[in-house]
């Protein structure tokens, strides 16, 4: 059993985060140090999990006023998504990056990152916790690396008829992608479809399903 602890990142730990985003993320996806730095200007936070020294999965997120249901007021992209800065009252959390080292994939950090965000987001009285779900299985991808997903296409029709008629696709085509059925294991809703958001996500066709949690009040022993 790997031994790893999850915490809030301190901003000087910077240089660990980059190093797992260029484990974590095909190239083209990783954020920089610095990019990482500009984040946490704009009050930015992440959870890491944390085995020795080395960082092996990571979400950042920042709290804001924002309502995530104003589909017509939701970031057009990626670039605006993670360089918002963060705001009050708040209302929403929102979260990007989330991340495995792939040594540690299906080992369990995922979920208790997962649980520290949603944690931390209830502290501040946050009522969503809110993130951009990436769905490689609309084009795959099978280059080098650690990212291989394969192309459905059932899945790739279902998004593309959303985007051309506006109609969300049933849950059960959405969830044929694994990281769309990742979030709904979590208790996610699938709010609207954004394409074009990060366009450099070749495998997802640049789209994102922006997904949404809503934070009921926390029973006993539980941080779901
Ligand atoms: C998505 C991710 C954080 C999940 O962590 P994990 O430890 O693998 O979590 P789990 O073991 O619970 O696996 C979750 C699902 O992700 C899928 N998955 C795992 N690795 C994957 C990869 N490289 N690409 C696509 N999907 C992957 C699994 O198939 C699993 O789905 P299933 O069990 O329904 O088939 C991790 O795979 C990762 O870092 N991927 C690359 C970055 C990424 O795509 N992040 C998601 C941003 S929305």
């Amino acid at each position: 059993m790997t031994h790893f602890i999850v915490r809030r990142m301190r901003p000087d730990e910077a240089p660990a985060l980059a190093d797992l985003e260029s484990e974590a993320w095909p190239a083209g996806l990783q954020a920089s140090e610095s990019m990482i730095r500009k984040r946490l200007e704009l009050g930015h936070q992440a959870v890491v999990a944390v085995l020795g020294t080395r960082f092996i999965a990571a979400a950042c997120f920042y709290h804001t006023s924002q309502d995530p249901t104003n589909t017509g007021r939701f970031p057009r992209d990626f670039e605006r998504f993670s360089t918002q800065p963060a705001s009050e009252p708040i209302r929403s959390s929102y979260v990007y990056s989330l991340c495995v080292t792939p040594a540690e994939r299906g080992r369990g950090s995922v979920q208790r990152v997962v649980d520290a965000v949603i944690e931390n987001a209830r502290s501040v009285g946050a009522r969503y916790v809110v993130g951009d779900g990436r769905c490689a299985a609309y084009a795959g991808s099978a280059g080098p690396g650690p990212d291989r997903t394969r192309c459905d296409p059932l899945f790739r029709r279902a998004i593309d008829d959303w985007h051309r008629s506006g109609r969300k696709p049933g849950i059960e085509l959405l969830i044929r992608d694994p990281l769309l059925r990742f979030h709904h294991r979590l208790g996610c809703e699938f709010l609207h479809l954004a394409p074009d958001f990060l366009p450099s996500d070749t495998a997802s066709g640049g789209f994102r399903v922006i997904f949404m949690k809503r934070l009921t009040r926390q029973e006993p022993g539980s941080t779901r």
